[in-house]
């Protein structure tokens, strides 16, 4: 039986066409995200400030008092793909009067102390969109959410995180409402908390 096993497992070994490129190993092809979630405390000043700078190219937040708001944060979520930064993503501990405004806007039943939590500054840098980077982040950061419900917004056209934030437990809740940040119109998210940490 052993030899059996070992005589089809050599077949296939000739069988099979190589996996993947040969050559380079650092080649951009042959990368895979790599994620790490930590808490702020836990990381280095330049993963704190790394996080900072991909989040202001995406150019969706507020500059001013960033570093500290990322401080605040409960989990962080780092892709990476090779030595580059890929993604980001965070649980955030809301502002109860700016979450109470977002639930209120959005015109939602829902009460938004039972939404301690939110998923938010998932970004991904423009070279690597397309690549399921955004399930990477939010994947990673399911078990920190816990039994706790959560809530997302997004803005109405971004239908790419719309998909991912469904994938995982996310439905929409209320109707569009004005960004107070940009003249966008953004959509509420909410997640149930989960006794089995995912949906
Ligand atoms: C929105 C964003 C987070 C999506 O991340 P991403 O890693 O590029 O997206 P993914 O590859 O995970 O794809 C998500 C979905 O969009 C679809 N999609 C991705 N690229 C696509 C394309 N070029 N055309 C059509 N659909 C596409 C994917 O197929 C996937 O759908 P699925 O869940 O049904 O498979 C990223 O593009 C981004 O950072 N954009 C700018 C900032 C932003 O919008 N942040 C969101 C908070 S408002």
């Amino acid at each position: 039986m052993t030899g059996t096993r070992r005589d089809m497992s050599s077949l296939a070994q000739k069988e099979d066409p190589p996996i993947g490129p040969i050559g380079d190993p650092s080649a951009e092809s042959v990368l895979v995200p790599v994620s790490i979630v930590k808490t702020p405390g836990n990381c280095t000043p330049e993963e704190r400030e790394a996080f900072r700078r991909l989040l202001l190219k995406g150019g969706e937040v507020i500059p001013r008092g960033l570093a500290s708001r990322i401080e605040r944060a409960h989990q962080l979520s780092f892709v990476y793909m090779g030595t580059s930064l890929a993604a980001t993503g965070a649980v955030k501990a809301p502002d109860p009067d700016y979450r109470a405004d977002a639930f209120h806007d959005a015109a939602t039943k829902a009460d938004p102390k039972t939404y301690p939590v939110e998923l938010g500054w998932v970004y991904v840098d423009d070279a690597y969109r397309g690549r399921k980077l955004s399930r990477s982040v939010v994947n990673a950061l399911l078990p920190f959410f816990g039994t706790h419900s959560c809530y997302a917004t997004s803005k109405v056209p971004r239908i790419w995180m719309h998909s991912t934030l469904k994938r995982f437990g996310f439905a929409q809740s209320g109707k569009p409402f004005a960004s107070k940040l940009a003249n966008e119109n953004l959509l509420l998210f909410l997640r149930e908390g989960q006794t089995d940490g995912e949906k």
